[in-house]
């Protein structure tokens, strides 16, 4: 992502940070439809036309369609991939596979951001040779899950912006042997997908601006099984381990509310995410609960 620097953190007013949650719920329910459709056989084109369907049918626009040329709405980063996997009709899912979706909408002008892993079904005969076992990379997405929701219970105002990068780095290491991807961070986010701050994984804390009621972030994690170098593909988008081990990417964009941290892209704004910081439950994946009711305040009526 690129980044203008030297932008002041932009400061969304609460009616703004309500839009934007209506471009999290959409955000959210396109990439529920997607996840929802992914088993062995299925193209990842296929998985990039429903959640494209989903957007347009709420009335929002892709965001990243057109966003320097990419030319989907989601990126669909299968097993090595880490990051930003253009859908193709050729790729086709095997059980057994791991993909990361990421997607993004616009509604009236505002951003919504949010990426989940999850695995295909269950290693079988299908299976690409060598894949990682079941349990190892449930290990994983429930690592890189669990590290993103450490980094969001830090978007509360009066903290700075490294406490999140901290609590994300601290959580990724206290989880096991996993290979922490530095180069791509997280981002500010509002009439942009990206802006200023960046919000690396990695750092101490107590450092950069302090985080101030309506500000809203796009925070992102990366893990892997092996090494964390990257490489670039040709295709000039698909970002993939140098050492072929298999990726976990977990995204959401948060709005800092004087009640606290706002997952805008969570359907229950939050709540079973962060419950599972207290250890009461495990959320990965297709094993995630369904989204609850949304409750007062949250702006379903708007989508309607
Ligand atoms: N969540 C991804 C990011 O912030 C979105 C990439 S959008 C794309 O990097 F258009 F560049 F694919
Ligand atoms: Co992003």
């Amino acid at each position: 992502m690129r980044l203008r620097r030297d932008e002041p953190i932009q400061i969304k007013t609460p009616a703004q940070i309500a839009i934007m949650r209506e471009a999290g719920l959409v955000t959210a329910a396109a990439l529920h439809a997607a996840i929802a459709a992914v088993a062995p056989g299925i193209s990842t084109a296929e998985l990039d036309a429903i959640a494209e369907r989903e957007i347009r049918l709420a009335g929002a626009v892709p965001s990243f369609k057109g966003y320097h040329g990419y030319p989907a709405t989601i990126c669909t980063s299968v097993n090595n991939q880490i990051v930003h996997g253009i859908p193709s009709a050729e790729q086709v899912l095997r059980g057994g596979d791991v993909i990361s979706i990421d997607c993004g909408a616009i509604v009236d002008g505002w951003h919504g951001d949010s990426a989940v892993t999850v695995h295909v079904g269950h290693g079988d005969d299908g299976a690409e040779p060598g894949s990682p076992g079941d349990a190892e990379l449930a290990g994983l997405l429930r690592a890189c899950e669990q590290a993103l929701w450490h980094g969001l219970a830090q978007a509360v105002a009066g903290r700075r912006l490294s406490d999140i990068s901290h609590a994300i780095a601290r959580a990724a290491r206290a989880a096991g042997r996993y290979g922490i991807v530095r180069e791509y961070t997280g981002h500010g986010i509002g009439t942009q997908m990206h802006m200023d701050p960046a919000v690396p994984n990695f750092g101490r804390p107590g450092r950069g601006p302090v985080l101030q009621e309506g500000m809203a972030l796009a925070i992102e994690r990366m893990l892997v099984l092996g090494q964390p170098q990257t490489r670039l593909l040709d295709d000039e988008w698909t970002v993939v381990t140098e050492d072929g081990s298999w990726a976990a990417h977990f995204e959401h964009t948060v709005a800092i509310t004087a009640d606290g941290p706002w997952v805008l892209t969570a359907p229950d704004g939050g709540v079973s995410g962060f419950a599972t910081l207290a250890g009461r439950k495990t959320l990965a994946g297709r094993n995630a609960p369904e989204p609850v009711a949304a409750g007062a305040g949250d702006q379903q009526k708007a989508r309607d």
